[in-house]
């Protein structure tokens, strides 16, 4: 059995029936906005976060879900697909899921107007059922996704990254999504447990180890559904690269710099930076610290008694850092 599968077994039913869920969720009667949700729903992602929801609210209940936890779910899945949308458009990225980009297809005014409405859409379906709580963790997510996002341009414009600014990056503007995502799965079924603050701790290392993994993709030339390459163009500065920066001569340093900063559209170029990345130990680097972050959400679980769901989550956390795309 492939391993997507097998971490799905114990949730099987759920992810049946959150599908759609998440189909009806999206529904509009305006007819454009129709057409370009159902665009966006028949090529889904990999559905890692609605996972995630799942399998923590059944391994904290022992196999439990509500209405809330479906509810919860879509919320969340419906906010990563605004931002996916919303982030080609930041990032000019032309693909998404293997096929166009919204702002590739219908232009970057209709991306941002769809965009919002995923996002609306997603609250009102807290407010409309009171889960009040719940909403609560997805808004403090949402905004620390913008803070994220919005830091990262800062310091692509200033080149002035540091470690632990790129670690502040990516806990905003990723982790803290996959975070709600396991927090909400706690509350969704057992809420102000204790459990909720330690899944959300779970979640967010998780992050950690998933964005570090999707920079490290940028790097290489695999098929994984979007562009690869394009992190340098647009002046993103991620762990492989800072890291490098931190540890070579003041001569190729200033090499790195200029390039990024004056010759970023330059394809050949930008080539040369990222084979000067590989042979000079960024990314080796990038997978030690992203294994760091694996193993320290894996002793987050240790504390649970062994369940398949625990299990799953187990086999989730080494997908996150295995996966092909
Ligand atoms: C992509 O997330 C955005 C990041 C935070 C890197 P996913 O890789 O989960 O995207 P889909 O939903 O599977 O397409
Ligand atoms: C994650 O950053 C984006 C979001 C949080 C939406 P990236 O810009 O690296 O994500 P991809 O690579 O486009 O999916
Ligand atoms: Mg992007
Ligand atoms: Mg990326």
């Amino acid at each position: 059995m492939k391993i997507v599968e097998q971490i799905k077994q114990p949730i099987d039913y759920e992810m049946e029936l959150f599908e759609q869920k998440f189909r009806l969720s999206m529904s509009s009667k305006v007819a454009l906005l129709n057409r370009i949700t159902h665009y966006i729903v028949n090529r889904k992602g990999k559905q890692m976060r609605p996972m995630f929801v799942f399998l923590v609210s059944k391994m904290v209940s022992n196999g439990e879900v509500s209405e809330r936890t479906y509810r919860g779910a879509s919320v969340i899945e419906l906010i990563h697909t605004a931002t996916l949308v919303h982030d080609d458009v930041v990032d000019d990225s032309n693909r998404r899921r293997g096929f166009f980009s919204v702002n590739a297809l219908w232009k970057n005014k209709i991306a941002v107007l769809i965009g919002d409405y995923l996002l609306s859409k997603g609250l009102l379906l807290s407010i409309d059922n009171n889960d009040f709580d719940l909403l609560k963790i997805i808004s403090v997510a949402v905004r620390e996704m913008s803070e994220g996002e919005l830091l990262q341009i800062e310091k692509a414009r200033k080149l002035d990254i540091t470690e632990d600014v790129y670690y502040e990056i990516i806990r905003q503007k990723t982790a803290t999504l996959i975070a709600a995502c396991c927090s909400l799965g706690a509350a969704s079924v057992k809420p102000n447990s204790p459990e909720v603050d330690t899944m959300h701790k779970f979640g967010e290392l998780i992050g950690m180890a998933f964005q570090i993994k999707d920079d490290l993709f940028d790097y290489g030339n695999t098929k994984i559904g979007k562009p690869t390459g394009i992190d340098i163009k647009e002046q993103k500065m991620t762990l492989p690269l800072i890291h490098v920066l931190n540890n070579c001569s003041k001569k190729d340093r200033d090499w790195l710099i200029n390039s990024i900063k004056n010759h970023n559209k330059d394809t050949k170029r930008v080539k040369e930076v990222i084979a000067f990345v590989k042979a000079n130990g960024g990314l080796d680097y990038a997978v030690t610290k992203m294994k760091q972050f694996q193993e320290e959400a894996l002793q987050l679980l240790q504390n649970y008694p062994d369940s398949p769901y625990k299990n799953s989550l187990e086999l989730m956390v080494n997908y996150v850092i295995d996966r092909k795309k």
